[in-house]
């Protein structure tokens, strides 16, 4: 039996043994795809954290996943495989600077993109995802007056669909907020066929020029149910994996980012993951993600807000 083999083998042992469920975002390894219990969007991980019976949740996917999680599942034990595994974007808004911000403008309604803190979603008043976002907005009175954070691309999204003039704070994910509307169109005229498939932490332009504009389930619908053959796919690369799994005879091309000298398409803190770190983390229940008590009742509040709101 080969290294992998055996590696897959003891994850499954241990998973079996430890009554574990792994769960992985659409941007991790292919190898950590096939060998988890659960896929999903930011959105879908975090519903299938609040109604496991399992005593373990393994979230292969960033530090603020494993914490959403946590809040939600509080005497469960949360692993991530690497403590490491950050995120530009919640790190792009510092929870005291964001609590100043929130202090200036009262009367506000405080809303958290998902890719945050738990110190920020504490100061938070409804936390949503990619793709909840603009129902949840649309259900707020019209009149409202809303802070939007920390995506600033995501936000202006938000209101150029919603009509809202929503306070944006200035955040930005690292992998998104790269990719080049000049690349993207000089791929469209190689492949004039292609949709063009955006996540919506990608900046205004490409979100305008693209035929769909969604959190990576969202894509990944659109591209199961939609009769083009091939998309350029304008997100982090991970997600081919799971959009060619599901469409065997549609072409997915990766856009390139705007650095040719790097894999800009590519999130680092998702690579983390690694059948290898999956294994030790089962093995040693470690490392596990451990929220402040006071924190996470304030954090509670506002994802479930947004469980019950989507
Ligand atoms: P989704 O909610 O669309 O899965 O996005 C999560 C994320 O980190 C995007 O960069
Ligand atoms: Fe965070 Fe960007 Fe990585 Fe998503 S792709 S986890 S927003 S750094």
């Amino acid at each position: 039996m080969d290294e992998l083999q055996s590696l897959r083998e003891e994850i499954m042992r241990l998973r079996n043994e430890k009554n574990a469920l792994i769960m992985a975002h659409y941007y991790t390894r292919e190898e950590i795809q096939e060998i988890a219990d659960f896929i999903g969007d930011s959105l879908a991980l975090a519903r299938k954290a609040a109604e496991t019976d399992a005593d373990i949740i393994v979230m292969c996917g960033v530090h603020f996943m494993g914490e959403t999680a946590k809040i939600l599942c509080p005497d469960k034990k949360v692993l991530v495989p690497d403590l490491d595994a950050g995120c530009s974007l919640a790190d792009s808004c510092n929870p005291d600077e964001f609590a100043r911000f929130v202090e200036q403008h009262p009367g506000y309604t405080v809303v958290s993109y998902v890719n945050t803190s738990a110190a920020v979603k504490a100061i938070t008043d409804i936390v949503v995802t990619s793709g909840n976002a603009r129902k949840i907005i649309d259900s707020l009175p019209e009149d409202e007056k809303i802070i939007f954070g920390p995506d600033h691309n995501l936000g202006e999204y938000i209101n150029s669909v919603t009509g809202r003039k929503m306070l944006l704070w200035p955040g930005a994910c690292h992998v998104h907020d790269r990719f080049s509307v000049e690349k993207i169109l000089e791929l469209k005229k190689e492949h004039p066929g292609a949709k063009i498939l955006v996540h919506p932490e990608c900046r205004r332009p490409l979100q305008i020029i693209a035929d769909k504009v969604g959190s990576t389930a969202a894509l990944l619908d659109f591209a199961r149910k939609d009769d083009a053959l091939e998309y350029i796919v304008v997100t982090e690369s991970g997600i081919l994996f799971e959009m060619q799994k599901n469409c065997k005879d549609k072409k997915f091309i990766p856009a390139p980012a705007m650095d040719s000298e790097c894999q800009c398409n590519q999130c680092e803190y998702m690579k983390l993951n690694t059948l290898h770190k999956v294994a030790a983390a089962l093995r040693d229940e470690s490392p596990e993600i451990i929220v402040d008590k006071e924190i996470a009742a304030k954090a509670l509040r506002p994802i479930e807000r947004m469980l019950q709101l989507s």
